[in-house]
């Protein structure tokens, strides 16, 4: 107890020594604090998620930059990443399926946004950072699609593709200056596409000057379209009327990722303060579950990339992107401990689960792809 610093820890032995049940309470508010008797020293560490338990990992090693996106086509047999210097890899982790879609498309510009077909493992839209969106027909092994968006929203943060009608939607956001991503987006323009003629059909209505829209949502039927944006709204559209149907502000910062929760009862969405929300549908404003994860997305990190989140096939664990070089993973249903990914060697930048198997993906700033199937 020489230095001021130690004063504080003082005041922890001091309960330590006076009060066993203090120190339990102690705990509770300081997560894990380990004491070293010995020597008289406490360490407070971060606290740490068991590690996940591995049946198997794959690591894909095709690209030359960091990764931007990773994703599970419809069935899970194929996978696409890509990387800041503008390339996509088709490929798949499992050497006994037929891999006849495996390719390599180059976009000249760094790829932002990556979504598959829903219904089949055939087409693979690529959105680029600036303004292009290309569609891949993964077994005609061409492009069949190149087209840009209005010139004043050059940065494509996110498409999505409609889980029952032919139909896409891009979030496109204009571009100003500034030090952090979040700065550098400026205004939204959310377009719905039709994917056979690949025109416009539709531009969803925001209001004059929206904050740009970070991440889209789909329900299971395509009726309705969540979105999130850099105001920290959370916005709903129903999209047969092409109208915004509800919205609420959910963050006090940019809100990085939105997601349906498994049974559609409610919206999980990630906040650039690290906070994770679950909203309640039938109670809107209503919090049914939270997480502070800012210790693997801190601001820091926000100020590089937008961080993602997803669900397992079964909508029980939640994995997020993290400037560490592991991933949280949170079980969102039951009582089981959370957990960490096996470690990447440089932060984790894409996230991404098997539509059916309990088995994800990981891309990282290492310029590596995981796939880790868990037990
Ligand atoms: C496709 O890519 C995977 C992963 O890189 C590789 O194991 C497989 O041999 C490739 N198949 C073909 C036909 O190139
Ligand atoms: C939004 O983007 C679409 C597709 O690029 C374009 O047709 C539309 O004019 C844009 N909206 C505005 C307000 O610029």
């Amino acid at each position: 107890m020489c230095a001021p610093i130690y004063f504080s820890y003082f005041i922890f032995f001091n309960l330590f020594f006076c009060c066993a049940l203090c120190i339990v309470h102690v705990f509770h508010i300081f997560g894990t604090l380990s004491f070293a008797a010995e020597d008289q020293q406490v360490l407070v560490t971060e606290e740490e998620f068991p590690e996940v338990k591995v049946d198997f990992q794959e690591t894909f090693l095709g690209h030359n930059s960091p990764i931007s996106r990773c994703r599970f086509s419809a069935s899970g047999s194929n996978i696409a990443s890509s990387s800041i210097d503008g390339t996509v890899r088709i490929w798949t982790y499992d050497s006994s399926t037929a891999s006849s879609r495996n390719a390599t498309i180059y976009c000249g510009s760094e790829v932002s946004a990556l979504s598959w077909e829903c219904r089949s493992d055939r087409l693979l839209l690529i959105g680029t950072a600036n303004g292009g969106i290309k569609a891949w027909n993964a077994d005609a092994k061409r492009v069949v699609c190149d087209l840009s968006t209005s010139r004043n929203f050059p940065s494509i943060l996110d498409l999505k593709c409609s889980p029952v009608e032919p139909v896409f939607v891009s979030a496109a956001a204009s571009r100003r200056h500034g030090s952090t991503t979040f700065e550098r987006t400026g205004f939204a323009n959310l377009t719905v596409w039709h994917m056979k003629t690949w025109k416009p059909l539709t531009v969803l209505p925001l209001g004059e000057d929206p904050p740009a829209i970070t991440s889209l949502c789909f329900n299971h039927n395509g009726k309705i379209l969540a979105a999130s944006a850099t105001d920290g709204m959370i916005h709903m559209f129903d999209m047969s009327a092409g109208l915004q149907i509800t919205g609420w502000p959910a963050h006090d910062s940019p809100v990085s990722s939105v997601l349906f929760g498994p049974a559609e009862t409610s919206i999980f969405s990630l906040g650039s303060d690290g906070k994770i929300l679950e909203w309640s549908l039938h109670n809107q404003g209503q919090i049914l579950w939270s997480r502070d994860c800012s210790r693997f997305c801190n601001p820091e990190s926000f100020k590089t990339r937008m961080h993602e989140i997803a669900l397992d096939s079964n909508g029980k664990r939640l994995l997020v992107t993290s400037g560490l070089v592991r991933a949280p993973i949170y079980q969102v249903q039951g009582h089981e401990s959370e957990l960490r990914t096996l470690p990447h060697s440089s932060s984790i930048t894409s996230v991404d689960w098997h539509p059916t198997l309990p088995m994800y993906i990981t891309g990282s700033a290492d310029h590596s792809v995981r796939v880790t199937s868990i037990l």
